[in-house]
Protein backbone atom coordinates (compact mmCIF):
# COMPACT_ATOMS: atom_id res chain seq x y z
CA UNK A 1 0.00 0.00 0.00
CA UNK A 2 0.98 4.01 -0.58
CA UNK A 3 2.56 4.97 2.54
CA UNK A 4 0.81 8.49 3.10
CA UNK A 5 0.97 10.09 6.06
CA UNK A 6 -2.43 10.91 8.02
CA UNK A 7 -3.67 14.69 7.45
CA UNK A 8 -3.56 14.71 11.37
CA UNK A 9 -0.89 12.42 12.29
CA UNK A 10 -1.82 10.46 15.62
CA UNK A 11 -5.97 11.15 15.20
CA UNK A 12 -9.06 8.95 14.89
CA UNK A 13 -12.56 9.35 13.82
CA UNK A 14 -14.55 9.99 16.91
CA UNK A 15 -17.34 7.95 18.45
CA UNK A 16 -20.75 8.34 17.46
CA UNK A 17 -22.12 8.40 20.87
CA UNK A 18 -21.67 12.44 20.97
CA UNK A 19 -23.37 14.58 18.25
CA UNK A 20 -21.70 17.96 19.62
CA UNK A 21 -18.17 15.44 18.63
CA UNK A 22 -18.90 13.84 15.90
CA UNK A 23 -20.94 16.35 13.99
CA UNK A 24 -18.82 19.49 14.00
CA UNK A 25 -15.51 17.16 13.38
CA UNK A 26 -17.71 15.62 10.34
CA UNK A 27 -18.62 19.08 9.25
CA UNK A 28 -15.13 20.18 9.33
CA UNK A 29 -13.89 16.94 7.49
CA UNK A 30 -15.88 17.45 4.57
CA UNK A 31 -14.87 21.09 4.04
CA UNK A 32 -11.15 20.59 4.66
CA UNK A 33 -10.26 17.26 4.37
CA UNK A 34 -13.41 15.36 2.24
CA UNK A 35 -10.67 12.25 1.69
CA UNK A 36 -8.64 11.88 4.86
CA UNK A 37 -6.54 8.93 6.05
CA UNK A 38 -6.58 7.95 9.64
CA UNK A 39 -3.53 6.85 12.20
CA UNK A 40 -4.84 3.23 11.53
CA UNK A 41 -4.10 4.07 7.75
CA UNK A 42 -8.37 3.42 7.21
CA UNK A 43 -9.42 5.65 4.33
CA UNK A 44 -12.72 8.08 5.30
CA UNK A 45 -14.58 9.36 2.50
CA UNK A 46 -17.60 12.59 4.02
CA UNK A 47 -18.67 14.57 0.76
CA UNK A 48 -22.26 12.88 -0.70
CA UNK A 49 -21.16 12.66 -3.96
CA UNK A 50 -17.99 10.97 -3.31
CA UNK A 51 -19.69 8.50 -0.84
CA UNK A 52 -22.58 7.95 -3.66
CA UNK A 53 -19.80 7.61 -6.44
CA UNK A 54 -18.04 4.49 -4.17
CA UNK A 55 -21.29 2.96 -3.87
CA UNK A 56 -21.98 2.70 -7.22
CA UNK A 57 -18.37 1.77 -8.07
CA UNK A 58 -18.25 -1.89 -6.73
CA UNK A 59 -15.36 -2.87 -8.85
CA UNK A 60 -13.12 -0.39 -7.45
CA UNK A 61 -14.86 -0.54 -3.92
CA UNK A 62 -15.21 -4.17 -2.77
CA UNK A 63 -17.44 -5.08 -0.04
CA UNK A 64 -15.56 -8.15 0.72
CA UNK A 65 -13.72 -6.54 3.79
CA UNK A 66 -12.15 -9.67 4.58
CA UNK A 67 -9.71 -9.02 1.70
CA UNK A 68 -8.03 -6.94 4.53
CA UNK A 69 -7.02 -10.01 6.05
CA UNK A 70 -6.55 -11.28 2.50
CA UNK A 71 -9.67 -13.35 3.15
CA UNK A 72 -12.64 -13.59 0.91
CA UNK A 73 -15.94 -12.59 1.57
CA UNK A 74 -17.89 -14.80 4.47
CA UNK A 75 -19.98 -17.09 2.96
CA UNK A 76 -23.86 -16.36 2.07
CA UNK A 77 -22.94 -12.74 4.04
CA UNK A 78 -24.76 -10.97 1.27
CA UNK A 79 -23.06 -7.36 1.79
CA UNK A 80 -19.91 -9.11 1.41
CA UNK A 81 -20.37 -10.43 -2.01
CA UNK A 82 -19.57 -8.70 -5.20
CA UNK A 83 -20.45 -9.39 -8.54
CA UNK A 84 -21.57 -11.40 -10.54
CA UNK A 85 -21.95 -13.96 -7.29
CA UNK A 86 -23.70 -11.32 -5.52
CA UNK A 87 -26.75 -10.93 -7.91
CA UNK A 88 -27.81 -14.69 -8.33
CA UNK A 89 -27.65 -14.64 -3.90
CA UNK A 90 -29.35 -11.68 -3.46
CA UNK A 91 -32.16 -13.36 -5.69
CA UNK A 92 -32.83 -16.00 -3.19
CA UNK A 93 -34.72 -13.87 -0.93
CA UNK A 94 -35.63 -10.77 -2.80
CA UNK A 95 -39.39 -11.99 -3.19
CA UNK A 96 -39.93 -11.88 -0.17
CA UNK A 97 -38.80 -8.36 0.29
CA UNK A 98 -40.35 -6.04 -2.72
CA UNK A 99 -42.67 -3.45 -1.95
CA UNK A 100 -46.38 -5.46 -2.65
CA UNK A 101 -45.10 -8.56 -0.87
CA UNK A 102 -44.34 -6.56 2.32
CA UNK A 103 -47.75 -4.49 1.59
CA UNK A 104 -49.14 -7.61 2.53
CA UNK A 105 -47.94 -7.78 5.94
CA UNK A 106 -49.19 -4.44 7.37
CA UNK A 107 -52.05 -5.96 9.21
CA UNK A 108 -49.94 -8.20 11.17
CA UNK A 109 -47.39 -5.59 11.67
CA UNK A 110 -49.74 -3.05 12.83
CA UNK A 111 -51.56 -5.94 15.07
CA UNK A 112 -47.73 -6.70 16.89
CA UNK A 113 -47.36 -2.96 17.46
CA UNK A 114 -50.93 -2.49 18.92
CA UNK A 115 -50.31 -5.60 21.36
CA UNK A 116 -46.86 -4.21 21.95
CA UNK A 117 -48.07 -0.63 22.63
CA UNK A 118 -51.53 -2.00 24.67
CA UNK A 119 -48.78 -3.08 27.67
CA UNK A 120 -47.25 0.24 27.79
CA UNK A 121 -48.09 2.88 30.73
CA UNK A 122 -47.30 6.30 31.89
CA UNK A 123 -44.02 5.80 31.45
CA UNK A 124 -41.98 3.29 29.62
CA UNK A 125 -38.94 2.83 27.72
CA UNK A 126 -39.65 2.97 23.87
CA UNK A 127 -36.75 0.97 22.99
CA UNK A 128 -37.80 -2.04 25.21
CA UNK A 129 -41.52 -1.62 24.58
CA UNK A 130 -41.74 -1.35 20.78
CA UNK A 131 -38.70 -0.29 18.59
CA UNK A 132 -36.81 -3.12 19.32
CA UNK A 133 -39.57 -6.05 19.83
CA UNK A 134 -41.51 -4.57 16.73
CA UNK A 135 -38.92 -5.30 14.10
CA UNK A 136 -37.31 -8.46 15.78
CA UNK A 137 -40.97 -9.75 16.05
CA UNK A 138 -41.89 -8.92 12.68
CA UNK A 139 -38.15 -10.47 11.17
CA UNK A 140 -38.40 -13.64 13.54
CA UNK A 141 -41.94 -14.28 11.85
CA UNK A 142 -40.74 -14.16 8.55
CA UNK A 143 -37.40 -16.55 9.10
CA UNK A 144 -38.99 -18.65 11.04
CA UNK A 145 -38.10 -18.02 14.56
CA UNK A 146 -39.98 -18.63 17.92
CA UNK A 147 -40.90 -15.56 19.58
CA UNK A 148 -39.25 -17.36 22.68
CA UNK A 149 -35.70 -16.20 21.51
CA UNK A 150 -36.09 -13.06 20.82
CA UNK A 151 -34.21 -12.46 24.25
CA UNK A 152 -31.01 -14.20 22.97
CA UNK A 153 -31.12 -11.87 20.09
CA UNK A 154 -31.54 -8.83 21.84
CA UNK A 155 -28.94 -10.20 24.41
CA UNK A 156 -26.52 -11.50 21.39
CA UNK A 157 -27.01 -7.78 19.28
CA UNK A 158 -26.26 -5.95 22.85
CA UNK A 159 -23.13 -8.29 23.59
CA UNK A 160 -22.10 -7.43 20.14
CA UNK A 161 -22.62 -3.35 20.36
CA UNK A 162 -20.99 -3.61 24.32
CA UNK A 163 -17.87 -5.12 22.34
CA UNK A 164 -17.88 -2.09 20.02
CA UNK A 165 -18.46 0.32 22.41
CA UNK A 166 -15.81 -1.21 24.82
CA UNK A 167 -11.98 -0.34 24.21
CA UNK A 168 -11.18 -0.94 20.74
CA UNK A 169 -7.49 -1.46 21.28
CA UNK A 170 -8.33 -4.26 23.87
CA UNK A 171 -6.09 -7.71 22.15
CA UNK A 172 -8.78 -10.22 23.76
CA UNK A 173 -11.73 -7.93 21.04
CA UNK A 174 -10.74 -10.81 18.88
CA UNK A 175 -11.12 -13.69 20.80
CA UNK A 176 -14.57 -12.06 22.70
CA UNK A 177 -16.28 -11.98 18.84
CA UNK A 178 -15.29 -15.59 19.06
CA UNK A 179 -17.40 -16.03 21.87
CA UNK A 180 -20.02 -14.31 20.90
CA UNK A 181 -20.61 -15.88 17.50
CA UNK A 182 -20.27 -19.44 18.77
CA UNK A 183 -23.47 -19.63 19.87
CA UNK A 184 -25.47 -17.39 17.51
CA UNK A 185 -23.55 -19.40 14.49
CA UNK A 186 -24.51 -22.92 16.21
CA UNK A 187 -28.06 -21.50 16.68
CA UNK A 188 -28.38 -20.68 12.94
CA UNK A 189 -26.37 -24.02 11.92
CA UNK A 190 -29.62 -25.66 14.22
CA UNK A 191 -32.22 -23.62 12.81
CA UNK A 192 -30.95 -24.61 8.79
CA UNK A 193 -30.96 -28.03 9.79
CA UNK A 194 -33.97 -28.53 11.06
CA UNK A 195 -35.71 -26.94 7.45
CA UNK A 196 -33.97 -29.42 5.94
CA UNK A 197 -35.53 -32.00 7.45
CA UNK A 198 -38.96 -30.60 7.67
CA UNK A 199 -39.01 -27.57 5.48
CA UNK A 200 -42.03 -25.09 6.39
CA UNK A 201 -43.21 -21.55 4.82
CA UNK A 202 -40.43 -19.35 6.31
CA UNK A 203 -37.39 -17.62 4.64
CA UNK A 204 -35.18 -20.21 6.00
CA UNK A 205 -36.65 -22.92 4.29
CA UNK A 206 -36.49 -20.88 1.14
CA UNK A 207 -32.89 -19.97 1.69
CA UNK A 208 -32.53 -23.98 2.46
CA UNK A 209 -34.59 -24.66 -0.83
CA UNK A 210 -32.79 -22.07 -2.87
CA UNK A 211 -30.85 -22.75 -6.13
CA UNK A 212 -28.23 -20.45 -6.88
CA UNK A 213 -26.24 -20.66 -10.15
CA UNK A 214 -27.73 -24.17 -9.92
CA UNK A 215 -26.37 -25.16 -6.60
CA UNK A 216 -28.14 -25.42 -3.22
CA UNK A 217 -26.68 -22.89 -0.62
CA UNK A 218 -24.36 -24.91 1.69
CA UNK A 219 -25.21 -25.31 5.69
CA UNK A 220 -22.65 -22.19 5.83
CA UNK A 221 -24.27 -20.03 3.44
CA UNK A 222 -27.81 -20.49 4.79
CA UNK A 223 -26.97 -19.99 8.35
CA UNK A 224 -25.05 -16.89 7.44
CA UNK A 225 -27.42 -15.25 4.99
CA UNK A 226 -30.44 -16.27 7.86
CA UNK A 227 -28.36 -14.31 10.57
CA UNK A 228 -27.93 -11.83 8.56
CA UNK A 229 -31.21 -11.10 7.89
CA UNK A 230 -32.41 -11.36 11.66
CA UNK A 231 -29.55 -8.45 12.39
CA UNK A 232 -30.32 -6.28 9.90
CA UNK A 233 -33.58 -6.67 9.80
CA UNK A 234 -33.90 -4.75 13.41
CA UNK A 235 -31.03 -3.32 14.55
CA UNK A 236 -31.82 -0.82 12.17
CA UNK A 237 -35.47 -0.61 12.73
CA UNK A 238 -34.82 -0.19 16.41
CA UNK A 239 -32.43 2.83 16.09
CA UNK A 240 -34.50 4.54 13.35
CA UNK A 241 -38.03 4.13 15.86
CA UNK A 242 -35.70 5.21 18.69
CA UNK A 243 -34.84 8.11 16.48
CA UNK A 244 -37.85 9.27 15.40
CA UNK A 245 -39.09 9.44 18.81
CA UNK A 246 -36.56 11.77 19.84
CA UNK A 247 -36.40 13.71 16.58
CA UNK A 248 -40.63 14.33 18.03
CA UNK A 249 -39.14 15.61 21.25
CA UNK A 250 -37.22 17.48 20.07
CA UNK A 251 -39.43 19.52 17.88
CA UNK A 252 -42.16 21.41 19.33
CA UNK A 253 -45.36 21.66 17.54
CA UNK A 254 -44.31 18.06 15.23
CA UNK A 255 -46.23 16.01 17.59
CA UNK A 256 -49.42 17.80 16.88
CA UNK A 257 -48.94 18.52 13.30
CA UNK A 258 -48.34 14.82 12.25
CA UNK A 259 -51.29 14.10 14.34
CA UNK A 260 -53.61 16.51 12.28
CA UNK A 261 -51.91 15.44 9.42
CA UNK A 262 -50.94 11.86 9.14
CA UNK A 263 -49.82 11.98 5.53
CA UNK A 264 -46.61 13.89 6.59
CA UNK A 265 -45.01 11.28 8.38
CA UNK A 266 -43.54 9.11 5.61
CA UNK A 267 -41.82 12.50 4.93
CA UNK A 268 -40.88 12.33 8.69
CA UNK A 269 -39.87 9.06 8.09
CA UNK A 270 -37.52 9.58 5.58
CA UNK A 271 -36.22 13.01 7.35
CA UNK A 272 -34.67 11.38 10.03
CA UNK A 273 -33.34 8.49 8.42
CA UNK A 274 -31.42 11.34 6.63
CA UNK A 275 -30.53 12.92 9.84
CA UNK A 276 -29.92 10.00 12.01
CA UNK A 277 -28.81 7.05 9.88
CA UNK A 278 -28.86 3.64 11.62
CA UNK A 279 -25.94 3.03 10.12
CA UNK A 280 -23.76 6.12 9.65
CA UNK A 281 -20.84 4.30 8.02
CA UNK A 282 -20.69 1.62 5.28
CA UNK A 283 -16.97 -0.22 4.87
CA UNK A 284 -15.37 -0.98 1.85
CA UNK A 285 -11.90 -2.45 0.39
CA UNK A 286 -10.41 -0.79 -3.15
CA UNK A 287 -9.38 -3.62 -5.25
CA UNK A 288 -7.23 -0.86 -6.84
CA UNK A 289 -6.07 2.70 -6.96
CA UNK A 290 -8.72 5.14 -7.42
CA UNK A 291 -9.28 9.01 -6.95
CA UNK A 292 -12.21 10.67 -4.81
CA UNK A 293 -12.50 14.66 -4.34
CA UNK A 294 -8.75 14.76 -5.81
CA UNK A 295 -7.06 12.49 -3.64
CA UNK A 296 -5.59 9.14 -4.33
CA UNK A 297 -6.77 6.53 -2.06
CA UNK A 298 -4.66 3.60 -2.89
CA UNK A 299 -5.44 -0.31 -3.66
CA UNK A 300 -6.20 -2.42 -0.65
CA UNK A 301 -7.27 0.46 1.54
CA UNK A 302 -10.04 0.08 3.91
CA UNK A 303 -12.78 3.07 3.40
CA UNK A 304 -15.11 4.16 5.79
CA UNK A 305 -18.01 5.73 3.97
CA UNK A 306 -19.72 8.33 5.79
CA UNK A 307 -23.32 7.85 5.69
CA UNK A 308 -24.33 10.65 8.21
CA UNK A 309 -21.76 12.78 6.71
CA UNK A 310 -23.10 12.33 2.66
CA UNK A 311 -26.66 13.35 4.08
CA UNK A 312 -25.85 16.19 5.80
CA UNK A 313 -23.84 17.76 3.27
CA UNK A 314 -24.29 21.65 2.24
CA UNK A 315 -23.66 20.61 -1.10
CA UNK A 316 -26.53 17.88 -1.74
CA UNK A 317 -29.50 19.47 0.53
CA UNK A 318 -30.64 22.95 1.55
CA UNK A 319 -29.72 23.48 5.40
CA UNK A 320 -29.32 19.70 5.66
CA UNK A 321 -29.02 20.18 9.42
CA UNK A 322 -32.48 20.75 9.77
CA UNK A 323 -36.04 18.61 9.53
CA UNK A 324 -37.74 19.39 6.35
CA UNK A 325 -40.79 17.81 5.37
CA UNK A 326 -41.49 19.57 2.02
CA UNK A 327 -37.66 18.34 1.07
CA UNK A 328 -38.67 15.11 -0.51
CA UNK A 329 -35.42 12.92 -0.48
CA UNK A 330 -35.86 9.72 -1.76
CA UNK A 331 -34.00 7.94 -4.08
CA UNK A 332 -30.73 8.63 -5.00
CA UNK A 333 -30.26 11.74 -2.25
CA UNK A 334 -31.12 9.24 0.66
CA UNK A 335 -28.00 7.15 1.04
CA UNK A 336 -29.27 6.18 4.56
CA UNK A 337 -30.32 2.39 2.29
CA UNK A 338 -26.98 2.62 0.78
CA UNK A 339 -27.24 2.56 -2.88
CA UNK A 340 -26.31 0.76 -6.19
CA UNK A 341 -26.57 -3.17 -6.16
CA UNK A 342 -26.35 -3.02 -2.36
CA UNK A 343 -29.10 -0.87 -1.76
CA UNK A 344 -31.02 -2.59 1.67
CA UNK A 345 -32.82 -5.04 0.28
CA UNK A 346 -35.45 -4.30 4.05
CA UNK A 347 -35.99 -0.86 2.65
CA UNK A 348 -40.03 -1.02 2.10
CA UNK A 349 -40.21 -3.43 5.22
CA UNK A 350 -38.30 -0.50 7.65
CA UNK A 351 -40.81 2.39 5.85
CA UNK A 352 -44.01 0.12 6.39
CA UNK A 353 -42.94 -0.89 10.24
CA UNK A 354 -41.80 2.71 10.93
CA UNK A 355 -44.64 4.24 9.45
CA UNK A 356 -46.97 2.13 11.22
CA UNK A 357 -45.38 2.48 14.41
CA UNK A 358 -45.32 6.08 14.14
CA UNK A 359 -49.04 5.79 13.31
CA UNK A 360 -50.03 3.78 15.98
CA UNK A 361 -47.90 6.40 18.75
CA UNK A 362 -49.35 9.15 17.29
CA UNK A 363 -52.95 7.81 17.58
CA UNK A 364 -52.59 6.72 21.16
CA UNK A 365 -50.32 9.30 22.88
CA UNK A 366 -51.46 13.27 23.01
CA UNK A 367 -47.44 13.50 23.07
CA UNK A 368 -44.54 11.77 24.29
CA UNK A 369 -41.68 13.38 26.24
CA UNK A 370 -38.18 11.82 26.68
CA UNK A 371 -37.49 11.53 30.43
CA UNK A 372 -33.54 12.09 30.16
CA UNK A 373 -31.09 11.37 33.45
CA UNK A 374 -28.83 14.30 33.93
CA UNK A 375 -27.08 12.72 36.27
CA UNK A 376 -25.81 9.27 33.52
CA UNK A 377 -23.24 9.67 30.78
CA UNK A 378 -25.57 10.98 27.79
CA UNK A 379 -28.58 11.47 29.61
CA UNK A 380 -28.95 7.10 30.39
CA UNK A 381 -29.90 6.77 26.74
CA UNK A 382 -26.99 4.63 25.76
CA UNK A 383 -26.24 5.92 22.78
CA UNK A 384 -24.36 3.32 19.96
CA UNK A 385 -20.54 4.62 19.80
CA UNK A 386 -19.61 2.72 16.62
CA UNK A 387 -21.37 2.04 12.80
CA UNK A 388 -25.22 1.93 14.31
CA UNK A 389 -26.50 5.24 15.39
CA UNK A 390 -29.45 5.91 17.59
CA UNK A 391 -30.02 5.36 21.17
CA UNK A 392 -30.37 1.51 23.05
CA UNK A 393 -32.77 3.30 26.07
CA UNK A 394 -35.83 5.58 25.66
CA UNK A 395 -37.80 6.17 28.67
CA UNK A 396 -40.34 8.29 27.73
CA UNK A 397 -43.33 9.48 29.74
CA UNK A 398 -46.88 10.26 28.05
CA UNK A 399 -47.72 14.02 28.08
CA UNK A 400 -50.93 16.02 26.96
CA UNK A 401 -50.75 17.63 23.89
CA UNK A 402 -49.39 20.90 23.16
CA UNK A 403 -51.16 23.66 24.31
CA UNK A 404 -53.05 22.30 27.25
CA UNK A 405 -52.19 24.01 30.61
CA UNK A 406 -49.94 21.00 32.10
CA UNK A 407 -47.82 21.25 29.30
CA UNK A 408 -46.20 24.68 30.20
CA UNK A 409 -44.26 22.84 32.75
CA UNK A 410 -40.64 21.89 31.56
CA UNK A 411 -39.98 18.24 30.45
CA UNK A 412 -36.77 18.39 32.88
CA UNK A 413 -35.72 19.85 35.78
CA UNK A 414 -35.13 23.22 35.40
CA UNK A 415 -31.11 23.50 36.29
CA UNK A 416 -30.70 20.63 33.62
CA UNK A 417 -32.72 22.83 31.23
CA UNK A 418 -30.12 25.49 31.78
CA UNK A 419 -27.21 22.88 30.92
CA UNK A 420 -28.47 21.90 27.95
CA UNK A 421 -28.88 25.28 26.90
CA UNK A 422 -25.48 25.88 27.27
CA UNK A 423 -24.96 22.60 25.34
CA UNK A 424 -26.71 23.79 22.76
CA UNK A 425 -25.00 27.26 22.57
CA UNK A 426 -21.47 25.09 22.31
CA UNK A 427 -22.78 23.12 19.66
CA UNK A 428 -24.31 26.12 17.62
CA UNK A 429 -20.70 28.14 18.04
CA UNK A 430 -18.86 24.78 16.61
CA UNK A 431 -20.92 24.60 13.54
CA UNK A 432 -20.04 26.48 11.21
CA UNK A 433 -23.47 26.51 9.14
CA UNK A 434 -25.78 28.38 11.37
CA UNK A 435 -28.00 30.88 8.72
CA UNK A 436 -30.14 31.70 10.75
CA UNK A 437 -31.79 28.36 11.89
CA UNK A 438 -33.24 28.11 14.97
CA UNK A 439 -30.69 25.32 15.77
CA UNK A 440 -27.88 24.47 13.78
CA UNK A 441 -27.79 20.88 13.80
CA UNK A 442 -29.71 20.68 16.86
CA UNK A 443 -33.07 22.12 14.95
CA UNK A 444 -32.80 18.88 13.39
CA UNK A 445 -33.41 16.49 16.83
CA UNK A 446 -33.72 17.63 20.19
CA UNK A 447 -30.89 15.50 21.28
CA UNK A 448 -28.31 17.03 18.79
CA UNK A 449 -29.02 20.37 20.19
CA UNK A 450 -29.61 18.30 23.57
CA UNK A 451 -25.88 16.80 23.26
CA UNK A 452 -24.07 17.01 26.41
CA UNK A 453 -20.41 18.13 26.17
CA UNK A 454 -18.71 15.99 29.07
CA UNK A 455 -15.66 16.07 27.80
CA UNK A 456 -14.78 12.82 27.11
CA UNK A 457 -11.63 11.99 24.52
CA UNK A 458 -12.45 11.84 20.85
CA UNK A 459 -12.40 7.49 20.79
CA UNK A 460 -10.16 5.83 19.25
CA UNK A 461 -11.11 3.35 15.85
CA UNK A 462 -11.28 0.27 16.12
CA UNK A 463 -8.18 -0.35 14.49
CA UNK A 464 -5.33 -3.27 15.96
CA UNK A 465 -5.63 -6.52 13.39
CA UNK A 466 -6.90 -9.09 15.65
CA UNK A 467 -7.51 -12.90 15.75
CA UNK A 468 -10.88 -13.85 13.71
CA UNK A 469 -13.73 -16.06 14.47
CA UNK A 470 -12.98 -19.81 12.85
CA UNK A 471 -13.34 -20.62 9.12
CA UNK A 472 -17.80 -20.42 8.13
CA UNK A 473 -18.98 -19.43 11.36
CA UNK A 474 -21.97 -17.06 11.19
CA UNK A 475 -20.11 -13.78 12.14
CA UNK A 476 -16.93 -14.32 10.58
CA UNK A 477 -17.64 -11.25 9.32
CA UNK A 478 -18.18 -9.26 12.60
CA UNK A 479 -15.39 -10.94 13.95
CA UNK A 480 -12.99 -9.23 11.54
CA UNK A 481 -15.21 -5.71 12.21
CA UNK A 482 -14.10 -5.61 15.48
CA UNK A 483 -10.33 -5.24 14.54
CA UNK A 484 -11.19 -3.46 11.54
CA UNK A 485 -12.26 0.74 11.14
CA UNK A 486 -15.76 0.03 10.84
CA UNK A 487 -17.96 -0.88 8.20
CA UNK A 488 -21.45 -1.51 8.47
CA UNK A 489 -21.02 -3.92 5.62
CA UNK A 490 -19.97 -6.45 8.06
CA UNK A 491 -22.88 -5.63 10.41
CA UNK A 492 -25.27 -6.04 8.16
CA UNK A 493 -23.97 -8.98 6.66
CA UNK A 494 -22.86 -10.01 10.56
C1 LIG B 1 -34.13 1.65 8.95
C2 LIG B 1 -33.81 0.43 8.67
C3 LIG B 1 -32.67 0.00 7.79
C4 LIG B 1 -31.56 0.68 7.38
C5 LIG B 1 -31.18 2.11 7.68
C6 LIG B 1 -30.78 -0.22 6.56
C7 LIG B 1 -29.59 0.13 5.96
C8 LIG B 1 -28.94 -0.66 5.04
C9 LIG B 1 -27.78 -0.26 4.28
C10 LIG B 1 -27.08 1.10 4.39
C11 LIG B 1 -27.44 -1.28 3.47
C12 LIG B 1 -26.30 -1.29 2.44
C13 LIG B 1 -25.05 -1.90 2.99
C14 LIG B 1 -23.86 -1.75 2.06
O1 LIG B 1 -23.94 -1.15 0.99
O2 LIG B 1 -22.80 -2.26 2.45
C15 LIG B 1 -28.36 -2.35 3.74
C16 LIG B 1 -28.32 -3.58 3.14
C17 LIG B 1 -29.15 -4.61 3.48
N1 LIG B 1 -30.24 -4.56 4.33
FE1 LIG B 1 -30.89 -2.96 5.34
N2 LIG B 1 -31.41 -1.42 6.52
C18 LIG B 1 -32.57 -1.33 7.24
C19 LIG B 1 -33.51 -2.30 7.43
C20 LIG B 1 -33.43 -3.56 6.92
C21 LIG B 1 -34.41 -4.58 7.12
C22 LIG B 1 -35.73 -4.44 7.89
C23 LIG B 1 -33.97 -5.68 6.48
C24 LIG B 1 -34.71 -6.98 6.44
C25 LIG B 1 -34.23 -8.12 6.38
C26 LIG B 1 -32.69 -5.34 5.86
C27 LIG B 1 -31.91 -6.18 5.12
C28 LIG B 1 -30.80 -5.80 4.38
C29 LIG B 1 -30.05 -6.70 3.54
C30 LIG B 1 -30.32 -8.18 3.33
C31 LIG B 1 -29.02 -5.95 2.97
C32 LIG B 1 -27.95 -6.45 2.02
C33 LIG B 1 -28.32 -6.11 0.60
C34 LIG B 1 -27.23 -6.47 -0.39
O3 LIG B 1 -26.07 -6.58 0.00
O4 LIG B 1 -27.57 -6.66 -1.56
N3 LIG B 1 -32.41 -4.05 6.15
N4 LIG B 1 -29.27 -1.94 4.69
Amino acid sequence: MTTIEPVFPGEHAPGLADDAVVLPWLARMRDEHPVWRDAFGAWHVFRHEDVRTALRDTTTFSSNINRAVGGAATPGMLTQIDPPEHHALRRTVSAAFTPRTVAALETRIREIARELLDRTGERFDLVDALAFPLPVTVISELLGLPASDHARFRAWTDALFDVQIADPADPDLGARMVEIFTPVGAYFHDQVRARADAPGEDLISALVAARVDGRALTEVEAANFSLSLLLAGHITTTALLGSIVRTLDGQPGLWSRLRAEPGLIPALIEEVLRLRPPFAQVGRMTTRASVLAGTEIPADAVVTLWVLSANRDPRAHTHPDRVDLDRGVRGPDQLSFGHGIHFCLGAPLARLEARIAVEELLGRFPRLAVERDPGEPHDGLRPFDRIAYGVRRLPVRRRPAEGSAEVAQPDVEPGHRGAQQRDDDAVARELPERDGVAHACGDADGDDVRARRDGRAVAAEVGAEGERPPEGLAGGGVGHLATRPSTMGAIVAA
